[in-house]
């Protein structure tokens, strides 16, 4: 062994030991810059955690879902793989009907053997403000009973002892805050509702109280959720959608180090990677953001957005060791339509028409989207900066109803999942792309799920 060699393996051991008596000293957990030990209850609780939960730990299997997937031809494939448990209204935390409450899930994810369980945090006053078909229950005032009968219960439960040994990772509040900006005000893409939730305050006090209350539980692992990249990518939404989460997270006295990360794509499209093209890409002199599908985005796919996304967060003031999670539940866009390479390179158009795997009409387009596949399978630490790909939207649940469906829990119509529907600002007035004869939302769509499996990419 050359002395070269000897030196250069005596640093990296003296490096790993001092490595090893930090991560001693803070509980497994590498301290973000500027924190203190020994802070804030909520600094130690932050310090108590792993750094990626999902690391090392059996994911939670809802046997609901794996049910209804195993019972569709085909379904077998995928029928083993962890979903995200929604908690879309105050019954669900009980259990409506003869469907699962929380303690049953809880209970059954001992059963199974879990280290860690995915819940979603959906049931915001005035919910889901620019769209119709996941509106909820609480009226755009109801920020009390928000608080006292949906949060306030569901923190006691997480927070009984005998659920300690398991991660609990939350999705909080799914396309809640970046709706604050992007459709507020002045812009085109303004709705009436979006505009009362940004005067009223009640999705950033409701995040807020959230992030509190359920980050007060030390094996919780809170993750906001952050749109995706054909929604807040643009440099008009960018930066500002980081703030107005910092906002949401020390509202009332809240704090940073409640907020474990962030989650990009919920029950959302877009491709994970565009492989046929990359930001940088320039045909005969143009850059690809020219292009009408890309439209000066700074960012072409969700992996790209995700890590950018996640610095943007750590210089508005987030702790600097938060991790992403990527919702790949249906954003695999495999089948006959994906492309075999890079479009014709006659002009930006031609080369990201050609090339790009999201097969969208437009990419404002979101409800049960024709062509749709499985993405990539949930995976632990796949890429820097990446805590995991999730499955939290359930595959086989449909997004919204494709004509008026009455029922109970406040889902309204929205013409976006009705394919004869022409569009509107948010998709730059294109056909919706939706697959017809949809059920409402979270409903089970058999058609849908069977699309699901032919057009899985990575293929099953
Ligand atoms: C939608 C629905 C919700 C459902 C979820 C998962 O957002 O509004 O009720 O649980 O999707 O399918």
């Amino acid at each position: 062994m050359s002395r070269t060699h000897t030196r250069h393996r005596r640093s990296r051991t003296l490096f790993l030991a001092a490595l090893a008596t930090v991560l001693a000293t803070t509980g497994g957990t590498a301290l973000a810059v500027g924190d203190s030990p020994g802070g804030t209850a909520a600094a130690q609780a932050a310090a108590a955690r792993v750094d990626n939960p999902y690391a090392g730990a059996k994911p939670y299997v809802n046997p609901e879902w794996s049910a209804k997937a195993a019972a569709e031809p085909g379904g077998d494939a995928i029928a083993d793989q962890p979903t995200g448990v929604w908690l879309d209204r105050i019954a669900a935390i009980e259990g409506a009907g003869d469907s699962m409450g929380l303690r049953d899930h809880l209970d059954e994810a001992l059963q199974q053997g879990a280290g860690v369980i995915q819940l979603v945090i959906y049931n915001l006053p005035g919910r889901d403000c620019a769209a119709l078909a996941s509106n909820g229950e609480l009226g755009p005032t109801e920020i009390g009973k928000y608080q006292t009968d949906y949060i306030d219960p569901i923190a006691a439960i997480l927070a009984d002892a005998k659920y300690a040994n398991l991660r609990i990772v939350t999705t909080v509040e799914i396309d809640s805050l970046p709706n604050l900006v992007t459709n507020t005000g002045g812009r085109p893409t303004a709705t009436p509702q979006c505009d009362v939730m940004k005067a009223n305050g009640n999705y950033v006090k409701g995040v807020g109280y959230a992030l509190r209350k359920l980050g007060a539980v030390p094996n919780v692992y809170n993750y906001v959720d952050a749109g995706h990249h054909g929604w807040i990518g643009w440099d008009d939404n960018f930066a500002a959608s980081a703030q107005v989460m910092h906002q949401a997270a020390t509202a009332d006295g809240g704090s940073v180090d409640n907020v474990h990360g962030f989650i990009t794509n919920t029950a959302n499209y877009s491709a994970l990677k565009e492989s046929n093209f990359k930001i940088g890409d320039t045909v005969n002199g143009r850059s690809v953001r020219e292009s009408t599908w890309v439209d000066w985005n700074r960012s072409v796919d969700e992996l790209s957005f995700a890590q950018s996304f996640r610095g943007q967060l750590v210089s508005t003031g987030f702790r600097s060791d938060i991790g992403m999670l990527i919702d790949t539940s249906r954003n695999g866009w495999g089948g006959a339509a994906r492309p075999a390479g890079p479009g014709p390179t006659t002009d930006v158009n031609t080369y990201v028409e050609g090339g790009r795997n999201d097969r969208r009409i437009h990419i404002g387009n979101w409800c049960n989207q024709s062509g749709a596949g499985l993405g990539e399978r949930p995976t632990t630490a796949p890429e820097t900066g990446i805590d995991a790909y999730v499955w939290i939207k359930p595959p086989g649940e449909s997004d919204g109803s494709s004509k008026e469906i009455p029922n109970d829990e406040g889902k309204g119509f929205d013409r976006m999942c009705d394919p004869t529907y022409e569009g509107n600002p948010r998709n730059g007035f294109n056909p919706s792309g939706a697959l017809p004869d949809a059920p409402i939302s979270g409903k089970w769509f058999s058609a849908q799920f069977q699309e699901l499996l032919n057009n899985a990419y990575p293929a099953l």
